[in-house]
C-alpha cells in the first residue's frame, strides 16, 4: 500500500513536471500513553507507523513554486521569497509555515515543485499534519543541502504549526514521525528530547485502532486553552512546567482553582506519572497492568481533562465490558479520531465485529478499524 502510494505520486510528478523527483515518505504516529503531557515537559510513548505522507519534490526551472495536494485535487503557486500565510489556507499553511521557518533560520532555498498525498485518514488523530510538515522540511533539507539536524527539523515543523496553523502543539507528533523505528515504541522525555526505544512484545495481545470517524473540529481552540491553563498554573507555582509540580503542592492551593481547572491540572500530573508506570509495566511484561493504565488515562482525558466525546467514550466503555480487551483509550488531541485498544490476539476479529455493530446501531454511522505497523520515521525513498 505504501509502495503503491509512492509510485502513484512519483508518476504524477513526472507527468506534471517532466523531471525525476526526490521522494520522501513521512510517517504518521500512534501513542501508547502520555496524552496532553508533551507540552508539560512530561513523558510520552509514541511510535511511527507505516501510514503517512508521500511527497515528491524537485527544484523548479523558473521563478515559481507549485504545490499540488493530490488528495484534495488542489494546488497553489507562489514565489518562494514572497510567500505568506493564507487566511483559511488549510493544508497550504502547513507547507508555507515550514518554508517560512526554514527561511527564518537563515537558510537559502529556491523555488520548488511538490506533489503529495497521504494514506493516514485525516482527523483520525494519527498526525497527518506532523507527517506533512516533516515531509517538506526533510525534502527541502536534502534538496538544498541545508545541513539541518533531525532535531532542528522537528522544531521547525512544530514552529510552523504554532505560527502558521495556530495550534500550540507539543513536540510528540513531529518527534515520533521523524525518529520512529521499525517495531519500536519511543519513550520520550519531552523536556530533554532524550529517548529510549522499546521493542514491542505484547505477547498474546495486539494493538487495535478503531477510528470513530468523528473529526476533531472543536479541538484547536480547546487545545490552546488547555495548554494556556497548564502554563499559567506552572507560572503560578513558579515552576518551569507542570512536570515539576506534585499533587501535594497542587492541593495546597486548591482554593485558587475552580473545580474544573483543578481536575485538569491534576490529570496532567497523574498522566506524567502513568507514562512512567507504563514503561515499568512493559519492562516487567505486565500487559494487564499496561492495559489498566490505558483505561485510567481515558477516564482522566474524558472526565478530568474533558477532551473526549460521546463516540470515543462509547468505544472505550464497550471495550471495558469486553473481557478480552485489557486496555483502551482515546488517542491524540481528542474530540474525535481513534481509540487504541489492547486486545487478546485470538479475540481481535470478534471484537472488531461486535464493536462495529454496536457503534453503528448507536450512532447510525460506521467506526473503522485501522491496521498499523510500527515503522521507521521520515526518510528518503531511494529509487
Ligand atoms: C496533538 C498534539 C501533540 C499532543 C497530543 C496530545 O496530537 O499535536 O503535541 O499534545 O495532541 O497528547
Amino acid at each position: 500500500m505504501k509502495q503503491a502510494l509512492i509510485n502513484k505520486i512519483k508518476n504524477s510528478f513526472v507527468s506534471e513536471f517532466s523531471k525525476e523527483p526526490l521522494m520522501v515518505f513521512s510517517s504518521g504516529r500512534i501513542n501508547l500513553i502520555g496524552e496532553h503531557v508533551d507540552y508539560n515537559d512530561g513523558f510520552v510513548f509514541p511510535a511511527a507507523i507505516d501510514k503517512g505522507i508521500a511527497l515528491a519534490i524537485q527544484k523548479s526551472n523558473n521563478d515559481k513554486s507549485t504545490i499540488i495536494a493530490n488528495d484534495f485535487e488542489e494546488s497553489f503557486q507562489f514565489e518562494i521569497d514572497k510567500i505568506q500565510a493564507i487566511d483559511d489556507g488549510g493544508w497550504r499553511n502547513y507547507l508555507i509555515g515550514v518554508i517560512k521557518e526554514v527561511q527564518a533560520k537563515g537558510k537559502e532555498i529556491g523555488n520548488v515543485n511538490v506533489i503529495f498525498s497521504g494514506n493516514v485518514p485525516a482527523g483520525a488523530g494519527l498526525s497527518s499534519s506532523a507527517a506533512l510538515e516533516n515531509a517538506i522540511v526533510f525534502g527541502l533539507n536534502e534538496l538544498f543541502q541545508l545541513q539541518l539536524t533531525k532535531k532542528e527539523m522537528i522544531l521547525i515543523s512544530q514552529k510552523a504549526e504554532h505560527n502558521y496553523v495556530g495550534v500550540k502543539c507539543g513536540i510528540m507528533d513531529q518527534f515520533a514521525s521523524m525518529y520512529g523505528e521499525k517495531n519500536h515504541f519511543l519513550l520520550l522525555d519531552c523536556r530533554t528530547l532524550e529517548y529510549e526505544t522499546y521493542p514491542i512484545d505484547l505477547e498474546n495481545y495486539e494493538l487495535v485502532l478503531i477510528n470513530s470517524n468523528v473529526q476533531h473540529n472543536l479541538s484547536e481552540s480547546t487545545y490552546n486553552e488547555r495548554r494556556a491553563l497548564c502554563e499559567q498554573t506552572a507560572e503560578m507555582f513558579q515552576k518551569s512546567s507542570l512536570r515539576d509540580l506534585d499533587k501535594k503542592e497542587l492541593w495546597g492551593r486548591r482554593s485558587d482553582f475552580t473545580n474544573e481547572e483543578y481536575k485538569m491540572v491534576l490529570y496532567v500530573i497523574e498522566e506524567i506519572e502513568r507514562a512512567k508506570l507504563a514503561a515499568k509495566a512493559i519492562e516487567n511484561r505486565d500487559i494487564k497492568k499496561l492495559g489498566m493504565l490505558l483505561y485510567e488515562t481515558h477516564d482522566g482525558l474524558s472526565k478530568q481533562y474533558k477532551v473526549s466525546c460521546e463516540e470515543l467514550d462509547f468505544l472505550v466503555d464497550f471495550a471495558k465490558d469486553t473481557r478480552k480487551v485489557v486496555g483502551s483509550r482515546m488517542m491524540g488531541g481528542g474530540f474525535g479520531g481513534c481509540t487504541i485498544n489492547l486486545v487478546e490476539k485470538e479475540f481481535v476479529e470478534p471484537f472488531i465485529e461486535s464493536v462495529s455493530d454496536s457503534f453503528q446501531e448507536k450512532f447510525g454511522f460506521e467506526c473503522t478499524p485501522i491496521n498499523v505497523k510500527l515503522s521507521r520515521g521520515t526518510h528518503i525513498i531511494k529509487s
